[in-house]
């Protein structure tokens, strides 16, 4: 039984002024044709587990649309494209009411989107921008320049050049740097990036900082599909190529926690961090858990922390918006540009984690127990 049939029916016999219902029961789920939260089903479209933020963002999403009643379907796609593709085409053809989307590619899901368009099933971009397609209807995510922004500061202060409040730090430079960023199909990576090159920029400039192998374009420095192992070998190589003269990388810009993992293993295997050999200062993204611990030992510097908690709760609240066939609030209606149209946003702050916030703001809020960090593994 097509559900959006039922919607459509409940809501011209609300217009009619043919019920006498005065309004939506006290739960207040469900949509204003008088469908139950039962009767719905929400399509969680999430790109990989191989991440654990993805597997967070899963659960925390389906938990709160289940705790609300509604059915959902959550699918993840291994990181391959045709995989994310059927499975949104599926959830269309199994009548989901609205699709929540965590796309591999931000530019493969055009005839997706544009069935879902024809079913009235909205679509809410989740965490990534759709791009291409007029048919995205909402987008939740983070402040992805922001991201980018706090990633370089956190290089800078690391390696002394700034303090934590923005002052100049006592430093002078010049130190060698390497810059990664993430995949290049995902629209965040380019957000990241710039906000990391307009805040190191005016360092490189000024020849306090210095990229030694002279890659500094995103398209140089992108590691398709946010891979851990080509990380790594990409930071072998440059070591092999750029610092075989007895000089030594100081900072690495990494967009991801899981990048910097792989950098950090090949620092480690080239010496960095044993015997009097200082690990660079090594950026990241995400908090997870085997990287946090990192932090905690003093092998990475940092992470920016993105609470999946908070994006999922805004998933939900946008879900119900739309099945209560109301506008969800946005807080940005200018940046999000897909190629096609602005897409309406609601994005939330983020935060950069040195070890000394690892307990205030992971511990404290629940995010990771003590015990967590000390091993590095998530309890489950
Ligand atoms: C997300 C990041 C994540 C990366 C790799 C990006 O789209 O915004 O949080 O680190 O994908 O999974």
């Amino acid at each position: 039984m097509s559900k959006r049939f039922l919607a459509v029916l409940g809501a011209t016999v609300l217009a009619l002024g043919l019920t006498a219902c005065g309004g939506e029961g006290a739960g207040g789920g469900g949509d204003t044709s008088g469908n139950k939260p039962a009767d719905l089903t929400i399509g969680v479209a999430m790109p990989t587990q191989t991440s654990e933020r993805w597997i967070a963002d899963g659960n925390s999403v389906k938990e709160k649309l289940q705790a609300k009643g509604y059915k959902v379907d959550l699918q993840y796609a291994g990181d391959d494209i045709p995989t994310q593709s059927q499975q949104v085409d599926q959830m269309i053809t199994q009548g989901a009411d609205v699709l929540v989307i965590a796309a591999i590619d931000g530019t493969a899901l055009s005839s997706q989107l544009q069935a879902a368009a024809d079913a009235k099933i909205p679509v809410i971009a989740y965490d990534r921008l759709i791009r291409d397609s007029p048919n995205v209807n909402f987008y939740v995510s983070f402040d992805n320049y922001k991201v980018g922004v706090a990633q370089a500061t956190a290089l800078l202060v690391g390696l002394g050049l700034q303090n934590k409040d923005g002052s100049k730090g006592s430093a002078k430079g010049p130190f060698d740097i390497e810059l990664f960023a993430g995949s290049l199909d995902d629209n965040n990576a380019h957000f990241f990036f710039d906000g990391a090159m307009d805040t190191l920029k005016p360092f490189i400039d000024d020849k306090s900082l210095r990229v030694k192998s002279g890659q500094t374009t995103i398209e140089q420095v992108a590691i398709l599909r946010w891979q851990q192992e080509t990380a790594q070998r990409r930071m072998e190589d440059l070591l092999t190529s750029s610092y075989n003269d007895g000089t030594r990388v100081q900072g690495v810009l990494s967009p991801y926690d899981g990048l910097s993992r792989g950098i950090i293993t090949a620092l480690q295997n080239a010496g960095y961090g044993a015997k009097g050999v200082k690990m660079p200062v090594v950026t990241g993204q995400d908090a997870e858990i085997a990287s946090v611990k990192l932090i905690n030992d003093g092998v990475q510097n940092s992470t920016i922390f993105k609470d999946t908690r908070l994006l999922a709760e805004q998933a939900v609240v946008a879900a119900e918006a739309f099945l209560q066939e109301k506008e969800p609030q946005a807080n940005d209606t200018k940046t999000y540009d897909n190629g096609v149209k602005v897409v309406p946003s609601n994005l939330l702050p983020v935060q950069t984690v040195y070890k000394d916030d690892i307990k205030p703001v992971l511990v404290d809020s629940g995010y990771w127990t003590a015990e967590e960090v000390a091993s590095g593994q998530a309890k489950g």
